[in-house]
């Protein structure tokens, strides 16, 4: 049987298989947040012709049903047909994504003070030639001439040494030896030619990778790529993720999709530099626990059954050639540690970038990606939890939720006479959808102009027709050009929630190390979030503390600047295996007092309004 795209595109289908495996699998790739298990609602495609039969259609609405939708992972074909994909199913992976480089790097490795000490070091060695009358063997030979050097039991790993005769000879004895301390011998240069050598620092996260192309000589930051994580196919959240490794052949999938990715992303980077592959002799990742046990190939099920208890934290290093990353095959990786199953390298990598482990004021570091991992401590303690916030400003579980990419709403604001949404898109396009920071600015603005109520609930009785019941209950329609764009109740309700465990999350630990909000001395937002959170706005909301604005720093993606630092630095490497060793674990999923600072934040912006002063100041005008 056949699927016939509308674009143009033809896919084959066996019997027996649904339409969103079928298209995965020649890759057409829908956004599918619930890994193709019917719930979330976001793999809707049109039938134009054709029978099919859909065993479920999940949220969707009769409106929708009766416009031919269906769900693709609930719909198997039973003839060729012919399907329209809508835009806001089309899962954009591979896409380019805007990273910044705002921030200096090197200037901030430099504020450090440490040296650079990339893990590969380089030694220069005139190794005498072999003759007639001094028949040693090459590797005796290197051996020998190490040992003059002082240097003794070098490791040679069988890739070093099976391109080692050619490399010696073509260097004409005269080369530069790259090795690590502990792991032996990497590569071999000639040392009348030498060839600058390059790292590469890489975030994998829940939603992107990012990688950096650092010159090691100098720490200069070369390049910057990035795209979705391809892992996305498999589900948007990490227990989604962590299901589908446990299902035949998925940890396999999902490892191989990263590093696809990884690979991906160096292919232009590397061409546009004209950078050998051969001369990237370092490796440094960071992820979350999950991103960093499938990264390893590692069965990550145990991550998410109590008591929750992931394979490895520390990690021994690998070789690039083992971890199929496309460089120099004796390239070491070092993967920054994590805490906990849910505390993970992109945190302890963010702790050392945001240098709060140095400083003796208290600070709170909040990364608010797809889940909300949040640290507080200083130079002598150091504590943190997951605040199990969930995907929602991602998109997921929001029915038009979307990502930050075209079409999605970003910015709201509410005339307060007339209830008339003004919205900002991004791309200027038609709205299809509402992203993260749209959501925050949408659900503050609802409240300030009374749409909603303290519990999130549309007030009915407010003069505009932009309330209205809908397929899924009460909604509030911000676009109706073309496709309805809208927020219901539930939707406002998950978002609450999500807002309200960050919240909690962050009240329990102060709690739990005796201080109130006003010990701390400063806050840092990181994660791809932070970048776009308006900071006013979250206060709103209940997201963010109320504290002085002037407090709020933001840095971005701190997981790839961790693994920039860990990448030049023996000792910013030590560093951050301290921050991982003396950093104390709270698990909030089992701790009362989570419950009830959770069902305290459940209201805009808290049944407390005592702690939110300037919200109450703006409730009162
Ligand atoms: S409903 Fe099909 S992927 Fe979630």
């Amino acid at each position: 049987m056949e699927v016939r795209l509308t674009t143009g595109k033809t896919v084959s289908v066996s019997e027996g298989d649904d339409l969103y495996h079928a298209l995965k699998g020649q890759g057409v790739y829908l956004v599918a947040s619930c890994g193709g298990k019917g719930a979330c609602g976001k793999c809707k495609v049109r039938i134009v012709e054709g029978r099919s039969e859909s065993v479920s259609h999940g949220k969707l609405g009769p409106k929708e049903r009766e416009e031919g939708f269906v769900l693709a992972c609930q719909t198997y074909p039973k003839g060729d047909i012919l399907i329209e994909i809508p835009k806001e199913s089309m899962l954009a992976v591979g896409d380019k994504i805007a990273i910044s480089k705002s921030r200096d790097l090197f200037e901030l490795f430099e504020s450090f003070n440490v040296a650079v000490s990339p893990v590969v070091k380089h030694l220069c060695l005139d190794v005498p030639p072999p003759t007639i009358h001094d028949n040693i063997s090459d590797i005796e030979r290197l051996k020998r001439a190490l040992e003059e050097r002082g240097i003794k039991g070098m490791r040679f790993s069988h890739g070093f040494v099976s391109s080692m005769a050619k490399a010696l000879r073509e260097a004409e004895w005269k080369i530069i030896l790259g090795y690590t301390e502990d792991s032996g011998a990497v590569f071999i240069s000639n040392g009348n030619n030498y060839k600058d050598k390059y790292g590469l620092a890489v975030d994998i996260g829940t939603t992107t990778v990012v990688v950096y192309l650092v010159d090691l000589a100098d720490g200069r930051l070369i390049d910057v790529g990035s795209t979705y994580n391809s892992q996305i196919r498999y589900g948007d959240d990490v227990i989604t993720r962590i299901i589908h490794a446990t299902e035949g052949g998925g940890l396999s999938e999902l490892r191989d999709a990263v590093i696809g990715d990884i690979n991906d992303i160096l292919t232009p980077l590397v061409e546009r530099h004209s950078i050998e592959r051969e001369d990237i002799a370092s490796v440094v990742v960071a992820g979350n626990t999950t991103m960093s046990q499938l990264f390893w190939g590692l069965d990550p099920a145990p991550i998410r059954e109590e008591p929750y208890i992931p394979t490895v934290n520390f990690f021994p290093k690998w070789r690039a050639g083992t971890a199929k990353i496309a460089v120099n095959s004796q390239a070491p990786v070092y993967t920054v540690p994590c805490i906990a199953s849910y505390v993970g390298g992109d945190i302890v990598a963010g702790v050392l970038a945001s240098k709060m482990h140095r400083n003796p004021e208290v600070a709170l570091f909040m990364d608010i990606g797809t889940n909300g991992e949040i640290a507080v401590g200083n130079n002598e303690w150091l504590m943190t939890a997951a605040c199990s916030a969930g995907p929602c400003f991602e998109g997921s579980g929001i029915r038009h939720g979307m990502r930050a990419t075209e079409g999605a709403i970003e910015k709201v604001r509410i005339d307060p006479k007339t209830y008339e949404p003004e919205l900002g898109v991004i791309g200027d396009a038609k709205p299809v959808g509402i992203c993260g920071s749209g959501m925050i600015d949408a659900i503050s603005e609802m409240f300030l102009t009374g749409v909603i109520d303290q519990k999130g609930k549309l007030v009915r009785h407010r003069k505009t027709d932009r309330i209205r019941g809908g397929e899924d209950g009460f909604e509030f329609v911000f676009s109706r050009e073309g496709r309805d764009v809208a927020l219901t109740e539930a939707d406002i309700e998950n978002i609450i929630r999500a807002k309200a465990a960050i919240y909690a999350g962050v009240s329990l630990l102060l709690k739990e190390v005796g201080f109130g909000l006003d010990a701390v001395e400063r806050v840092y937002i990181a994660g791809g979030f932070g970048n776009y959170l308006d900071i006013e706005r979250a206060i709103i909301l209940g997201m963010l503390p109320d504290l002085p604005r002037d407090k709020f720093t933001f840095l971005g993606n701190t997981s790839i600047t961790g693994a920039y630092l860990c990448l030049l630095s023996e000792s910013l490497r030590r560093e951050a295996e301290e921050i991982a060793s003396k950093m104390t674990y709270m698990e909030l999923s089992v701790s009362r007092g989570f419950m009830d600072e959770y069902l305290s934040a459940l209201f805009l912006p808290h049944t407390d309004i005592g702690l939110f002063p300037t919200v109450a100041g703006l409730m009162a005008k």
